[in-house]
């Protein structure tokens, strides 16, 4: 509530990500009103630095607007920002420092709710999270939070490690996965938009959609991010958090609504897609690595690492028995653009033309997750586009921040979805690392032989409706 004394500790302060996303997204959140009266927010990093060269790391990333009224809140909000040093993220001892230190600079500092924001890697995640115990000796585990970045592991095994690790030291209330696909707008309101809307709710099954196409197709490369990119490669960074997360929130059945605890009923929902799920093998997979990613910089050489990837899910249950679920990713494609497409099945009688609708004129709705955010109904040659969120801006980690000072979890990802996703895909991933990725041009389409894979796919997945 407003009236509580909220702390927020971002650890690994003065690195990128929360230059970047971190402070902007408390800034954002704090000039909207969003944030109790009562606050502070501290970085936690190993750099030497002062308060103030904090404060001008990110400056230019919160200053964005330069109007007045915006310069005043940025002037108040860096007053509430401290730096705190410490020798590494083992230091106890400048850990419970810096708890004295926020003590100090609350007017209640006996009922301080503490949120902690890992903006650190994720081999550092035991140890920080290990400092954190010892911080808050004596402070009940409600009255603190952990929010956790991704990558969360690279395999079955690497997840699970990670996983005990961190369980040893917080309680599964107590952390919160962020997957900052969850945050977005048009992907939050999917549940609602499936489940409050009869007429969406009563079409939603193998009955009247053939196959499903989920992409998140993005313009940009490594961007500075070879190391991290060439060892995860595109399943890993994007398709087996954000396109999975998307998937179990289209196929998901309806959760327990009479559940005292909704966040939970979500991902419990969640989680029965992916055991309904089939592992995918070699023959339901196409990956593509962009001409030219070999000599960007810390990628191996001959390295095999996709850069794109199809993947077709099929989810054996009542409702989607028979309807393909096509996952896409790339990076160096023609066109930023994420989206689900929701392809409906051939009517019987068509009015589009005498012989019925012809291949790639079949109907669809689109969900529009970016840049546009829009839900569409039709064909290629006509449709009604239903226009949403027009005006508000998509904060990802906004919303997410602020879910997790609400203490809703139901937009962060649970450690059995992360097992179960892990599982689903890991015999997979460890296939393909005998398989050259097939080449594509860095601004065109993807490989060659998805467009005619789908395509060929295409009269198969379409069987009329009955
Ligand atoms: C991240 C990936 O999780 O998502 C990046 O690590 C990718 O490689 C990014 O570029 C895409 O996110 P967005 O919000 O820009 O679509």
């Amino acid at each position: 509530s407003k009236d509580a004394t909220v702390a927020i500790i971002i650890i690994g302060a003065s690195g990128d990500l929360a230059r970047r996303k971190t402070f902007p997204s408390i800034f954002s959140l704090y000039e909207r009103g969003f944030l109790p009266n009562s606050l502070v927010i501290y970085g936690y990093g190993r750099s030497d630095i002062q308060r103030e060269s904090l404060h001008s790391k990110i400056l230019p990333f919160i200053n964005t607007h330069q109007t007045n009224e915006s310069s005043q809140k940025v002037k108040d909000f860096l007053k509430l920002c401290y730096y705190h040093r410490g020798s590494g993220y083992n230091d106890n001892d400048a850990f419970c420092k810096m708890r004295e230190s926020i003590e100090r600079n609350v007017q209640n500092p006996k009922s301080i709710h503490y949120l902690f924001y890992m903006a650190i890697p994720p081999n550092l995640f035991a140890t920080a999270t290990q400092s954190i115990r010892t911080m808050m000796k004596s402070i009940p585990s409600n009255q603190y939070r952990c929010l956790f970045e991704k990558p969360f592991g690279s395999d079955s095994d690497s997840y699970n490690q990670l996983s005990t690790s961190l369980s040893k030291l917080l309680t599964e209330q107590q952390i919160y996965r962020i997957d900052h696909y969850l945050g977005k707008d048009v992907i939050r309101f999917i549940p609602s938009f499936r489940f409050d809307n009869t007429l969406i709710s009563n079409i939603w099954s193998n009955e009247n959609v053939s196959r499903v196409i989920i992409s998140v197709k993005e313009t940009i490369g490594l961007e500075g991010r070879g190391g991290y990119f060439d060892e995860y490669g595109i399943i890993r960074d994007v398709i087996q958090n954000h396109l999975i997360q998307i998937m179990c929130l289209i196929a998901m059945e309806k959760p327990k609504t009479n559940s005292s605890c909704k966040a939970e009923a979500i991902r419990d929902a969640k989680c029965q897609v992916l055991r309904d799920t089939k592992k995918p093998t070699l023959k339901d997979c196409i990956v593509g690595q962009y001409d030219g990613y070999l000599c960007e910089e810390l990628v191996r050489t001959e390295s095999r690492t996709p850069t794109y990837c199809l993947i077709k899910l099929t989810i054996d249950n009542e409702r989607w028995q028979g309807v393909p679920f096509y996952l896409i990713a790339g990076k160096c494609l023609n066109e930023k653009l994420a989206e689900v497409d929701i392809q409906l099945k051939e009517p019987r009688l068509s009015f589009n033309t005498q012989e019925g609708l012809h291949d790639d004129e079949y109907y669809s709705m689109k969900m529009k997750i970016q840049p546009e955010k829009y839900v569409s109904l039709g064909n290629r040659n006509a449709g009604t586009t239903l226009k949403l969120f027009e005006k508000t801006r998509d904060d990802a980690y906004a919303n997410l921040i602020h879910d997790a000072l609400q203490g809703n979890s139901s937009s962060f990802v649970r450690d059995d979805e992360l097992k179960l996703s892990w599982k689903l895909l890991t015999p997979l991933l460890h296939e393909l690392e005998s398989i050259r990725p097939l080449s594509y041009k860095q601004g065109s389409e993807g490989p060659r032989e998805v467009q005619s894979y789908l395509h060929n796919n295409h009269n198969k997945d379409m069987t009329p409706k009955l």
